[in-house]
This record gives C-alpha cells, sequence and structure tokens, in this order.
C-alpha cells in the first residue's frame, strides 16, 4: 500500500509519500515535504489564524507536487499523470479551521480527480503513528526493513504546543485516554516561559538550547499534580512561578537566563516522565511512544531512557526522530494506512474540535 499524507493543521503545510510493509506493518518514507510559515509568526510572537491560513494556501499544491516528484521520480510533463497512489490520508483536525479546510478541500479535490480513497486522519494519532515510519532507506534497498516492531499494550504520550495526552492503545481500534492536561499544554509551558524570557516563537527549542549552559537545580519551580491518583497534568501553576522569579529579578543576566530556562525544562521533563512511567507501570504496557514537537527536547529522552532502565527495564521506548516529531505530512499518511477507514470525498469534513474520541 502506497499513500499520499497531506498535513496542514496549524503554520506547517506538509505532504509524503509512504509505503506499507504489509508483513511488519511498518512504513518507508519515500518524501516527506514541509513549508512552514513559522518565520512570519515568529515576528508577532504567535500564531495569527488568517496568516496562517493564506500560507496554507500558496504552499500546498507546490507541496504536493514535490512530494510526488521526490517519491516516484516523475518528471515534467509526466506530472500531470496519476501518482501510483492507493489512497489519500488527510489531517481533519483538530487544528485551526481556515488551515485545516486547505489540505482537506486540496485531499477532496484531488481524490476526485484520481478516483483514489480517502482517509480522514485525527492530527493527534499521527504524533503517535510517527512511530511506525523506517527512514532509513538502504535498509530496503537491502530487502530488509528494521524490525522493532511496537508491541501492544502499548502507552503514547503525546506532548505537543496544543495536547498533552497519556493514551492506552490495546491494538489500532482499542485507544483510550488515560489521562490530559487541566490546563496547558507542555509546549504551550514552554513558549509562554520562553516569552518571560524573550526568547522567539515557538520557545521550546529555545529554552532547550539555553538550558545547556545552566543550572537546573538553581530554581525548585512546583511539579503540580506529580502525585496525584491519576494520570493528568497541570503547568500553568508552574507558568506562574517562573513569571514570579522573572518579576523578583531586576535585569536578569545571561547566566540567570540560562538557570531559569534549565530548571523549566528540568521541571517539564520530572513531570512527564514521572507521570508517563506511573501509567506505564499500571496499566503494564509492553511500550511506551513518544510523539509531537515535545518529544523533539534531548532532555526528555535521555531521561525518559533513564528511568525506564531503571524502573521499567522490559519496556521498549520509541521515540520518532526530530523532524518527525514536530508536525509533518509522514506521521499523517502512516496513521491513515494503519487504522485505513476511507470515506468518499463527498463526505470529509475539517473539524477543529477533534480529540481522541474515535480511532479517526
Ligand atoms: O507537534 P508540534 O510541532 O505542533 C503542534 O501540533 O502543536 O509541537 C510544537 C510544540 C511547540 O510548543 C514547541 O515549542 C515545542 O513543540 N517544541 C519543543 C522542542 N521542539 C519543539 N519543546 C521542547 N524542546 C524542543 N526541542
Ligand atoms: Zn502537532
Amino acid at each position: 500500500m502506497t499513500l499520499l499524507g497531506i498535513e496542514s493543521s496549524c503554520d506547517e503545510t506538509g505532504a509524503a509519500v509512504l509505503k506499507k510493509d504489509e508483513k511488519t506493518g511498518r512504513f518507508l518514507l519515500l518524501s516527506n515535504i514541509i513549508a512552514s510559515s513559522l518565520s512570519l509568526h515568529a515576528k508577532t510572537g504567535g500564531i495569527i489564524p488568517e496568516v496562517a491560513a493564506r500560507e496554507q494556501l500558496k504552499y500546498i499544491l507546490p507541496v504536493i507536487d514535490r512530494a510526488i516528484e521526490e517519491g516516484f521520480g516523475f518528471t515534467g510533463a509526466d506530472k500531470d499523470a496519476v501518482p501510483p497512489i492507493d489512497a489519500i490520508a488527510v489531517t481533519v483536525g483538530p487544528g485551526l479551521i481556515g488551515s485545516l479546510l486547505v489540505g482537506v478541500e486540496t485531499a477532496r479535490t484531488l481524490s476526485y480527480l484520481w478516483d483514489k480513497p480517502l482517509i480522514p486522519v485525527n492530527h493527534l494519532y499521527g504524533h503517535i503513528y510517527a512511530n511506525w515510519i523506517d527512514t532509513d532507506t538502504k535498509q530496503m534497498e537491502n530487502g530488509k526493513w528494521k524490525m522493532v516492531n511496537i508491541q501492544f499494550p502499548a502507552l503514547a504520550l503525546v506532548v505537543s504546543g496544543g495536547h498533552t495526552d497519556i493514551v492506552l492503545m490495546r491494538s489500532h481500534s482499542d485507544i483510550t485516554v488515560a489521562g490530559g492536561t487541566r490546563d496547558d499544554a507542555a509546549g504551550e509551558a514552554f513558549d509562554k516561559i520562553g516569552r518571560l524570557l524573550s526568547l522567539p516563537y515557538p520557545a521550546g527549542p529555545f529554552i532547550a538550547k539555553l538550558a545547556e549552559s545552566g543550572d537546573p537545580k538553581r530554581f525548585r519551580f512546583p511539579r503540580p499534580l506529580i502525585g496525584s491518583d491519576d494520570f493528568d497534568f497541570s503547568f500553568s501553576g508552574l507558568k506562574t512561578a517562573v513569571m514570579r522569579t522573572v518579576q523578583s529579578i531586576e535585569n536578569p543576566d545571561e547566566k540567570t537566563k540560562a538557570d531559569i530556562a534549565a530548571s523549566t525544562e528540568h521541571a517539564i521533563v520530572d513531570i512527564l516522565v514521572r507521570k508517563t512511567l506511573k501509567a506505564a507501570a499500571h496499566y503494564d504496557v509492553r511500550s511506551i511512544l513518544l510523539g509531537g514537537g515535545v518529544a523533539a527536547n534531548e532532555k526528555l529522552k535521555r531521561t525518559f531512557e533513564q528511568k525506564i532502565k531503571e524502573q521499567l527495564s522490559e519496556v521498549s521506548l520509541f521515540i520518532p526522530p526530530k523532524h518527525l516529531c514536530t508536525d509533518n505530512a509522514a506521521m499523517i499518511a502512516a496513521a491513515g494506512g494503519l487504522q485505513n477507514s476511507s470515506v468518499s470525498w463527498k463526505d470529509i469534513h475539517a473539524d477543529p474540535d477533534l480529540y481522541f474520541r474515535s480511532p479517526v
């Protein structure tokens, strides 16, 4: 099965071509193109939905064109030929309605034009399914796939700009939410605290960079809900504590800023790892899967590796490569290929408020 994935939920416009190995259920990446309007939003310190939607419209067709060209080697006049895909998978939500509509309407048109099945994909599932993609094309040339199969039951931590959710997967069709954030998402906490430190948007990678030269123990920021009986998160108290610290120091020097960044990162990583491991032990899972932009964080990755080794050594950890943690279309194609429930081009709709409520 070969799929074209389309992603346009926020400020990234993505298209990707993936090939599924029916034996292993894993995917080989044939192309993965992303255009981003992030630099425009960095100037405004956040995303302006109308600007993001307009940029989506500008990029969507060239991005799809390039993904097909790289995936199949079409050139020149051949570009008008129907690509040898079996289905089109597209993000239907959650996200910004104007941005989502660009991807959904484009996918609808292509499905009709090329007579290909259309698979609606929940962006949050996409972040989880990034773990089913193999990026090493050489392995395929040798006729082999990386045999790192994910075993169920699995626990997925989705940590992005808008979400922090712990999800239990007993199979591809049995997925339930075990916990989530009661206020801000982890990525949002990074972004808001970054703003306090005058860092560019989105601040996650900048806080991580600054933290490298900081002391993570200088400030002991709160870890709300860390000892609670459930698997929920809360990050707004942490944000307020950092704000008070920043306000209490007049003209903080670079060292102090680095110490605040390191202490913030330390607190967020601590909360995410502890809660996820607690849920993993409770549900007795065999795999832990990370997904979403915050999963690109090195300290999070190292801490998970270390704590799993110490506390749950029989559990396997999966984290996608960085470029598949942040928004991309490859993960949408993978989710579409594994959940595989196509609809008619007449019956697909964007849903900005979609959550983990159905396996779409
Ligand atoms: O998944 P994503 O690309 O978009 C959403 O679906 O929201 O996640 C974006 C979030 C932002 O909040 C950004 O600050 C955060 O991921 N992020 C990071 C890192 N890279 C991206 N947070 C911490 N460390 C990073 N290296
Ligand atoms: Zn995302």
